[in-house]
């Protein structure tokens, strides 16, 4: 990296000062760190300049956790349920508040015995891969829709158990069809997992891409996971009123062989508490698979992942943030919480984010689902012409901006970054329009 101090002068970072800290990480190339790598480096790099950085590396919630879940929680606590075991499978009104928010929120009936709590959506998912890999023996693993979240590829690799994934950004629309196809008829593989909406690209699954996910699932039985991680945040559309259309999108409407993982972390700005949902198909639940016998000492997929899975991996999930979830979904299912409304700060965010991008010589990665433009979101891609999602990466942090190489979540857009605009203020969007023209004043010239 040979960016002049000398012509970056008006550029509030030490450039001296960041490279030495890139040096000092240890990383082979800060294009391919992972995401808890660049949040360390940014991290000392600010604390060594005094500098802020326009942060986009990492998704993490910028808005405050709802009132009506802290309040429950803190009466919960009161009440003396800290010293209790709660239930493997999730507090009943929890169970009930979440059973309800599928008919609401996306027209799908689900008995409150198949809608688990979980330790994050990152449980749920680790919970299903090892249930849902297991019922045929004679395959194995997950084939991905990718771009995706590459920590639940890390789950798998840590269960020893297979993957495949194939970036969409060239099959979207009727072309989904045999390019998922030929990926299942290769594969042997006993579930498919994509998030909708998407991260890192935010495009969204069109009701004909739902469709073709769900016939295919039906003909090779093969389980769908269907990572709701933001739920609702496709903002071109309405769906945070309860029992009203639109509904979120689903491929329930397709086959009945899904779970969904619905995270509380974004749509509720509740990650800290490590809390989520994970809903079974009532026919998957009671559906019985011989080869999970070995396993689990019963042939039933609900009992297997209860009484299996989640009993073995943390004997039930914190009391308390039960307490504060299920009064959330209570709200909002009673049309008193407006979730939607409150993140929906991130789509403005982006639009104006992404229009700054675009002013100074960036395009955007992934720009369209089908032939329909992009949502504005929580997440969005974009790249520099002429160099690699890698050297963009690095050459970004000398101007004080950090985001995320779109190589490290699958896809094939090697040139592309991820940016999260969380975390990126009001007071910051001034410093990203500075930063953003410095360095296409600088790149431009060469
Ligand atoms: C697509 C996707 N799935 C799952 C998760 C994990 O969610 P949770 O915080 O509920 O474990 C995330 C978090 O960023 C995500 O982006």
């Amino acid at each position: 990296m040979n960016i002049q101090t000398n012509k970056m002068l008006r550029c509030p970072i030490d450039a001296e000062t960041v490279r030495d800290k890139i040096q000092a990480s240890g990383l082979a190339s800060v294009g391919g760190a992972s995401i808890r790598e660049l949040v360390k480096l940014i991290n000392e790099i600010e604390q060594s300049t005094g500098e802020r950085y326009v942060r986009m590396e990492m998704g993490v919630p910028g808005l405050q956790p709802p009132a009506v879940g802290i309040n429950a929680e803190i009466e919960a606590l009161r009440a003396g349920v800290a010293a209790k075991y709660p239930m493997l499978d999730g507090l009943p009104a929890l169970k009930h508040e979440v059973s309800r928010f599928c008919k609401l929120f996306m027209d799908v009936d689900v008995q409150p015995t198949g809608c688990l709590a979980t330790v994050g959506s990152m449980q749920g998912a680790m919970a299903t891969f090892m249930v849902a890999n297991r019922t045929h023996k004679e395959r194995s693993g997950t084939l991905f829709i990718d771009p995706g979240f590459p920590v639940q590829k890390k789950q798998l690799q840590v269960l020893g158990q297979n993957y495949g994934s194939f970036d969409v950004y060239n099959y979207r629309g009727a072309k989904l069809h045999d390019a998922l196809e030929a990926q299942l008829q290769e594969g042997g593989y006993s579930s498919i997992l994509y998030s909708n909406p998407n991260n890192p690209s935010w495009i969204c699954f069109t009701d004909q891409e739902l469709q073709i996910i769900g016939e295919l699932a039906n003909k090779y039985d093969l389980i769908v996971i269907e990572d709701l991680a933001y739920f609702g945040m496709d903002f071109r559309q309405n769906y945070g009123v309860p029992g009203q259309a639109p509904y979120q999108p689903t491929v329930a409407k397709y086959t009945d062989n899904y779970v969904f993982l619905i995270s509380s972390s974004k749509a509720f700005s509740y990650a800290g508490q490590r809390i989520g949902s994970l809903v079974i198909s009532d026919q998957l639940f009671q559906r019985e698979f011989a080869d999970l016998e070995p396993w689990y000492h019963s042939r039933q997929y609900g009992y297997a992942t209860i009484f299996g899975a989640l009993y073995a991996l943390s004997s039930g999930v914190s009391h308390s943030a039960q307490y504060g979830l299920a009064a959330m979904f209570k709200a909002a299912n009673e049309g008193r919480f407006d979730f939607v409304k409150e993140v929906s700060v991130y789509g403005t965010r982006a639009k104006r984010m992404k229009q700054l991008f675009t002013d100074n010589g960036f395009s955007i990665v992934y720009d369209k689902d089908d032939s329909v433009p992009l949502a504005d979101g929580f997440y969005f891609t974009f790249a520099y012409p002429g160099m690699s999602g890698e050297e963009l990466l690095e050459k970004l942090i000398y101007f004080g901006i950090s985001a995320l190489a779109l190589g490290t979540m699958g896809s094939e857009r090697t040139e592309g970054l991820r940016a999260c605009v969380s975390q990126v203020d009001e007071s910051l969007i001034v410093d990203l329009e500075l930063r953003l023209k410095l360095f296409n004043a600088y790149f431009k010239e060469e």
